[in-house]
């Protein structure tokens, strides 16, 4: 077995994935398709400030971040949680909003959800520390984690914008219901977004359930499997598509 079977396993078998399972073909991944009507448009980083306008580096924007008071939960919150990864990647996971531990550290989905998703990405190749940058749709955490507003999201967005426009990710992951609706400005169940390669603004973009609701509904880990399948798919012929455009010039 190769070094990345060997890891796949372990990180299935961290997954409670059977790994029959793991041996079966990945589904075809539809061919990218054109922005779809309706999904949400990239108005280039309208960043709080006019700052993201004029491109801010890395570091500007998460001085903003930390130091942000668009909303209130700036009030609650313990300190801004802005990202992580390297900056020169092709995946960005995008999450909901920071939960208690992610609040006290600093750094998203580092408590039990953070390990399932770390274990998730692993099986497909992918880990923080290489290759995948991480980030909420919300900065800040709200309450007791209750759902973030929908003016929460509508403030804290322009961050996401740019930190998309300076990561320009291939691929971004949307995990669970919250992102997806928010990144895909829809009211669809997650179940219907699932499968699908869909745009936010240039980027092919894919869903997947929050590994949050699979620690609570472990049934699930299966279809989630399939879904990291498909982004993996996705991403494959998206390197192709861009490798053939390159021969073409
Ligand atoms: N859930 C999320 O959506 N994000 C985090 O950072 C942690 C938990």
């Amino acid at each position: 077995m190769s070094a990345g079977n060997a890891h796949r396993r372990e990180y299935l078998e961290a997954l409670g994935i059977d790994l029959w399972l793991a041996r079966a073909a990945a589904p075809a991944a539809a061919p990218i398709a054109p922005p779809a009507p309706g999904s949400a448009p990239v108005t280039p980083a309208a960043a709080p400030g006019g700052a993201a306008a004029a491109a801010p580096s890395w570091e500007a924007l998460r001085a903003q971040v930390l130091g942000c008071t668009r909303c209130a939960l700036h009030r609650t919150r313990t300190q801004g949680v802005f990202g992580v990864g390297p900056h020169r990647v092709d995946w960005l996971v995008v999450g909901e909003a920071p939960g208690a531990e992610e609040d006290r550290r600093g750094e998203p989905f580092v408590g039990a959800a953070g390990q399932l998703l770390d274990a998730m990405l692993r099986a497909i190749g992918l880990d923080r520390k290489s290759n995948v940058y991480i980030a909420n749709i919300l900065k800040s955490r709200p309450p007791n984690n209750r759902d973030p507003k929908p003016e929460e999201i509508a403030a804290c967005m322009p961050y996401l914008q740019a930190q998309i426009a300076l990561l320009r990710p291939k691929l971004m992951l949307a995990v669970g219901r919250i992102a997806a609706q928010s990144l895909l400005d829809t009211a669809a169940p997650l179940g219907r977004l699932r499968g699908q390669v869909h745009r936010f603004g240039d980027t092919p973009l894919v869903v997947t359930y929050h590994p949050a609701y699979l620690l609570r509904t472990p049934a699930d880990k299966r279809k989630a499997w399939e879904d990291l399948k498909f982004a993996r798919n996705v991403y494959q012929q998206l390197l192709q598509a861009s490798a053939s455009d390159g021969h073409r010039t």
